[in-house]
C-alpha cells in the first residue's frame, strides 16, 4: 500500500473515496465544511437529520454523484472535539479504512484530521493516521487459497493545502509507517501455526529482518547454552525435538560503549504445558506464546530505521514446551546462568526459566535499561482483563518512562506492585527459589521469580497475557494477534536516545 502526502485541496481529490471528519455535536467545520458547501449542504442535512452525530467511530457514506471529482465522502464520526486524542483518531481510521475496502474502494484520500479539533499535533496526527490504517487493514491470509473477490486498498493520499504543513506530516506518515509495519511484522510471527513458527523458523525471520534492516545477528545454539550453563533454557528444551535458539539482535545507534538497552522477549513457540500438560480446550492459542519475542525482534526492526543515537540489544530465547520423553519432571532441579537454582513445581511456569537465563545474559552483557515482554501468566488476564497490559519493575523512574512511551503509543499499561510479602510464595525447601508460587497474586510473582535474574538493573517485566490477542476486529486491532508493545518498545528506545535513564 502507497501512503502519500500531497499538496492540494481535498474537495478536488480523484481518489475513490475520501474522508472527512465530523465531531459530535457540532456541525461541519474545516475540510468537512468545504466539502458539505460542494455537495450543497448534503452533510450538513444529514446532521440536522441526527443520521450522522459524530459519535467516536461513526460511518455516514455519501454518494457525491459529480459534484466533486471524488465519488464518496465517507464522513468519519471523532466523538466531542475537546476529547479527541490520537488513540481515538488511531481507532477511527481503522475503522473508516476496513469498511472502505470492503466496499471494493482502493484508493483513499484524507486530511489531517485531528489537527484541527484541540491542536493536536499536525505531525503526529499524521502518524496516528497511518498506524491506524496499517494496523487495521492487516489480515493474515498465508495459508488459505486467494479469494477471488480479495479486496485490497492500493493507495491512502494525505492532503494540505499550507504547504509549510508538508514537511512536518511527511516524517509524521514515514514514522506512523515504520512502526505500524514493525507491529504487522510481529502480528505475521505470532499468528503463524508452531509448525510453521519452530524456534529455528523464528531465528531464521529474525536472521533475515536483521539482514534488511542492518542489525547485527546472533544466535546460540543448544551446545553453546550447554557450555554457557544455561541450565533453565535447556530444561524447558529437553522436551521438544525441535533445537532451542537464543537469538541476539544488536542496533548500535549510540555512542561504542555506551551501555545498551536490553529487549528480552519470551519466545516459547508452543506451549503445551510439558508433563504439567495443559487442557486440550484452547490450546491452539498457545502457538501465540512467542509474541514477546516477535515484539521485540519488530522494535529492533523499526528502531533500525528510525536511527535514534542509542545501542539497544534485544534478546529472544526460544523454544517449545513440550512434554517429550526427555521432558523435564516436577520437583527438577536446574541451574541458571547466573548459578541460582530452580526447583521446577510446574513445567508450564516455562516463560520464566527461559526468561531467567535471558536475563541473566542480558546483566552479563551489562544491558540496562532492560524491559521483558513475555505472555507469562494466565492470571493477568484475571487481573486486568484485555485492556492493559501488566507491568512490575524494580526501579519506578524507569516504568515512569515506559509509561510515557506506552501513553504516546495508545498500547497501555497498568502496574502491579511488587511487595516483598508476595516472596513467601516462590521460596523453595530444595533450591534457591522455585518456579511457582500459589494461586494467590500469580503475575506478581511471576516477576518476582523474574527480579531473581536481573541483580539491581533498572527493569520492567511486561505481562501481555491479556493483550497479545484480539478475540474480534476493534479499532486498530482485528482477531488474532495484536503487535502489542512493539509501538511502544520502539517509542522508549527513542525516548531514552533523547533522554537517558540517570544513573543512581
Ligand atoms: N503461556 C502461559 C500463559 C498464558 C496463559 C498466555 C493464557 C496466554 C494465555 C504460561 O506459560 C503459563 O502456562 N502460565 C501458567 C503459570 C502457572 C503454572 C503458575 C498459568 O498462567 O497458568
Ligand atoms: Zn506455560
Ligand atoms: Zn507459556
Amino acid at each position: 500500500m502507497e501512503i502519500n502526502v500531497q499538496r492540494g485541496d481535498i474537495t478536488n481529490h480523484p481518489a475513490k473515496a475520501i474522508i472527512v471528519a465530523l465531531y459530535e455535536g457540532t456541525a461541519p467545520t474545516g475540510p468537512t465544511a468545504a466539502v458539505d458547501q460542494r455537495l450543497e449542504g448534503a452533510i450538513s442535512q444529514l446532521v440536522k437529520d441526527g443520521e450522522a452525530r459524530g459519535k467516536a467511530n461513526e460511518l455516514t457514506l455519501l454518494h457525491t454523484f459529480w459534484r466533486i471529482p471524488s465519488p464518496r465522502v465517507l464522513v468519519l464520526g471523532l466523538g466531542k472535539a475537546e476529547e479527541c486524542n490520537l488513540e481515538k483518531l488511531r481507532n477511527a481510521v481503522a475503522v473508516a479504512v476496513r469498511h472502505l475496502r470492503s466496499l471494493g474502494v482502493d484508493t483513499i484520500a484524507t486530511v489531517t484530521h485531528g489537527a484541527d479539533a484541540q491542536g493536536l499535533d499536525p505531525e503526529a496526527c499524521a502518524q496516528a493516521i497511518v498506524e491506524g490504517a496499517v494496523l487495521g487493514l492487516y489480515t493474515f491470509q498465508r495459508h488459505k487459497k486467494k479469494d477471488e473477490d480479495t479486496r485490497e486498498i492500493s493507495e491512502i493520499t494525505l492532503v494540505e493545502r499550507e504547504a509549510t504543513k508538508l514537511r512536518a506530516l511527511r516524517r509524521g506518515v514515514e514514522r506512523g509507517r515504520i512502526l505500524a509495519e514493525a507491529a504487522n511484522w510481529a502480528r505475521d510471527l505470532a499468528n503463524e501455526p508452531a509448525n510453521y513458527m519452530t524456534p529455528s523458523d523464528m531465528a531464521e525471520r529474525a536472521k533475515a529482518i536483521a539482514a534488511e534492516r542492518g542489525l547485527e545477528f546472533q544466535v546460540f545454539e543448544r551446545k553453546d547454552m550447554e557450555k554457557m550453563g544455561m541450565g533453565a533454557l535447556l530444561g524447558v528444551a529437553q522436551g521438544s525435538h525441535q533445537p532451542p535458539k537464543l537469538i541476539v539482535l544488536h542496533y548500535r545507534g549510540g555512542k561504542e560503549g555506551a551501555t545498551p538497552l536490553g529487549l528480552v522477549g519470551k519466545g516459547i513457540t508452543f506451549d503445551t504445558g510439558g508433563i504439567s500438560i495443559k487442557p486440550s480446550q484452547g490450546m491452539e492459542e498457545m502457538k501465540s506464546d512467542m509474541a514477546g519475542g516477535a515484539a521485540v525482534i519488530a522494535a529492533m526492526s523499526a528502531i533500525a530505521q528510525l536511527k535514534p543515537k542509542i545501542n539497544v540489544t534485544a534478546l529472544v530465547p526460544a523454544t517449545e514446551n513440550m512434554p517429550g520423553g526427555g521432558a523435564q519432571k516436577p520437583g527438577d532441579v536446574v541451574r541458571a546462568l547466573n548459578g541460582k537454582t530452580i526447583e521446577v513445581i510446574n513445567t508450564d511456569a516455562e516463560g520464566r526459566l527461559i526468561l531467567a537465563d535471558a536475563l541473566s545474559y542480558a546483566c552479563r552483557l551489562g544491558l540496562s535499561p532492560i524491559v521483558d515482554v513475555a505472555t507469562l501468566t494466565g492470571a493477568i488476564v484475571i487481573a486486568l482483563g484485555r485492556a492493559a497490559m501488566g507491568a512490575m519493575t524494580n526501579n519506578e523512574a524507569f516504568l515512569d518512562r515506559l509509561r510515557a512511551a506506552s501513553q504516546a503509543s495508545g498500547e497501555k499499561l497498568w502496574q502491579l506492585p511488587m511487595y516483598d510479602e508476595y516472596k513467601e510464595h516462590i521460596k523453595s525447601e530444595v533450591a534457591d527459589v522455585k518456579n511457582v508460587g500459589n494461586r494467590e497474586a500469580g503475575s506478581i510473582t511471576g516477576a518476582l521469580f523474574l527480579q531473581e535474574f536481573v541483580d539491581n538493573t533498572p527493569w520492567v517485566h511486561l505481562d501481555i497475557a491479556g493483550v497479545d490477542q484480539a478475540e474480534k476486529e476493534k479499532g486498530v486491532l482485528v482477531k488474532g494477534s495484536s503487535g502489542i508493545p512493539v509501538r511502544t518498545l520502539v517509542n522508549l528506545a527513542l525516548s531514552l536516545a533523547q533522554k537517558p535513564l540517570p544513573k543512581k
